[in-house]
């Protein structure tokens, strides 16, 4: 196993915002899977979704960790709210190190996402339902994933990131 720190959540759960303040904490660079996806692509996400499909998307995402996992060094990483949809994705997430679930409720997602226009899977009506289906099919898949659960809800960027450092760093040799 490597010894990256893989971030997982649903959309809004904040992985990029903490993959960044993580990096700035503890000096380890951060990537993030979706910027990797548009750079490989030359395109936002939601053109992908648009042009070319989720299915396409999804080939892409697991092509990404591919790569990732042949990387050298430690990186943190977030990845799209989707990654856990694919069980080759859930294998090589753990292989890339410790994988840390933001978890977050659905009432706190609609609160954050409200106009967001960048997330083609809750574009349309009726957000909250969106979240709730997509949310139910997969905790579990979160769930069985992580190493350790962060329930982010009510508690800031700083908490959560103190939270990270004190149950992946200090018991761990990266
Ligand atoms: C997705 C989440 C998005 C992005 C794409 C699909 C999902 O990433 O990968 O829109 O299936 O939940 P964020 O979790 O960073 O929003």
């Amino acid at each position: 196993m490597m010894n990256n720190i893989v971030l997982i959540g649903f959309m809004g759960s904040g992985k990029t915002t903490i993959g960044k303040a993580l990096e700035k904490k503890i000096g380890i660079s951060f990537v993030d899977t979706d910027k990797l996806i548009e750079n490989y692509e030359k395109c936002r996400i939601s053109e992908i979704f648009n042009n070319k499909g989720e299915k396409y998307f999804r080939r892409i995402e697991t092509e990404i960790l591919k790569k990732l996992s042949r990387a050298d060094g430690i990186n943190i990483i977030s990845t799209g709210g989707g990654i856990i949809t694919n069980s080759e994705n859930i294998l090589l997430l753990r292989q890339l190190g410790t994988v840390v679930y933001l978890r977050i409720k659905a009432e706190t997602v609609v609160k954050r996402l409200d106009g967001d226009v960048t997330r083609p899977l809750l574009a349309g009506e009726d957000k909250f339902a969106k979240i709730e289906i997509l949310m139910n099919d997969r905790r579990e898949a979160y769930e069985k994933t992580a190493d350790v659960i962060i329930d982010v809800d009510d508690i800031s960027v700083e908490e959560v990131v103190s939270r990270i450092v004190e149950k992946v760093l200090d018991n761990s040799t990266v």
